[in-house]
């Protein structure tokens, strides 16, 4: 699984052959400039989620319920209904562990597929102490266990597992009889998904430890801006062949000799 906010990224991701595509509220980072997750609306995802799947119109497409849409069952149908119904997600993901087994519940029941997402949840990321490694101790694992095992029974078909220790990630796996979807949780998860530009180096703020940059596409992009900005400037761009021609006739007659 990958993500991606528009119709490039998720065609790009589709014709790369990833299996899974995340519309994350993570594009409030890496796309609206915000520094968090907690400012995107219903409205950002249904934007986005219809422009990705413009450019994945087969993809299973998964859309991130955001911060507070989903605090209530009322609220959760109804926010569900815009990003599947409007906007032409196949699933919706939400973050939270047995707090949100009844939302999960009731979205399941009226036919929403749910993904779930525990460990490092970025929309409650400040009452857990900031973007940082959760399970650590035996509690706050047996938390995670207890919140992906709730999520399981509520229905939901997956779970994202995010920055835990590889050893509880791989014991949640093999409890679970749904995948997991790791992000810096280890080898052991079914599968692993991670935000596309950090991927692809298009991201230039934080980096976390557990993302692996395959390519630096925002270096050489702005390589390539550069040297458009010194072609215009110095006259190399456009030459004739990026222009068109006209009859000298056709312009004689316009201004005469
Ligand atoms: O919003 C997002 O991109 C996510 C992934 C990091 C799992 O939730």
């Amino acid at each position: 699984m990958l993500t991606a906010y528009d119709y490039p990224t998720a065609r790009l991701v589709a014709e790369a052959g990833v299996d899974l595509i995340l519309v994350g509220d993570s594009l409030g980072m890496v796309v609206l400039g915000y520094d968090s997750t907690i400012p995107v609306t219903v409205d950002d995802m249904v934007h986005h989620t219809k422009a990705a799947r413009r450019g994945a119109p087969n993809a299973f497409l998964v859309a991130d319920l955001p911060f507070l849409s989903y605090a209530t069952v009322e609220q959760a149908l109804e926010n569900a209904a815009r990003l599947m119904r409007d906007a032409g997600a196949d699933s919706v993901k939400l973050e939270g562990g047995v707090e949100v087994a009844p939302v999960v519940q009731a979205l399941v029941r009226a036919g929403v597929p749910v993904l779930g997402h525990v460990g490092l949840t970025p929309q409650t990321a400040s009452a857990l102490g900031g973007y940082r490694l959760q399970g650590k101790d035996e509690q706050d694992a047996r938390r995670i266990m207890q919140g992906a095992q709730g999520l399981e029974a509520a229905g939901c078909w997956g779970v994202v597992l995010e920055l835990v220790p590889a050893g509880l990630a791989k014991l949640i796996t093999e409890r679970l009889g749904i995948p997991t979807i790791g992000i810096g949780a280890g080898a052991d998860c079914d599968g692993q998904v991670l935000v596309f530009h950090d991927v692809v180096g298009l991201f230039s703020g934080f980096t976390p430890t557990f993302v692996k940059r395959y390519t630096e596409a925002g270096a050489s992009i702005r390589d390539a801006l550069a040297r458009y900005a010194e072609e215009v400037r110095s006259g190399a761009f456009p030459t004739e062949s990026q222009a068109f021609s006209i009859k000298d006739e056709v312009l004689k007659r316009l201004y005469g000799s």
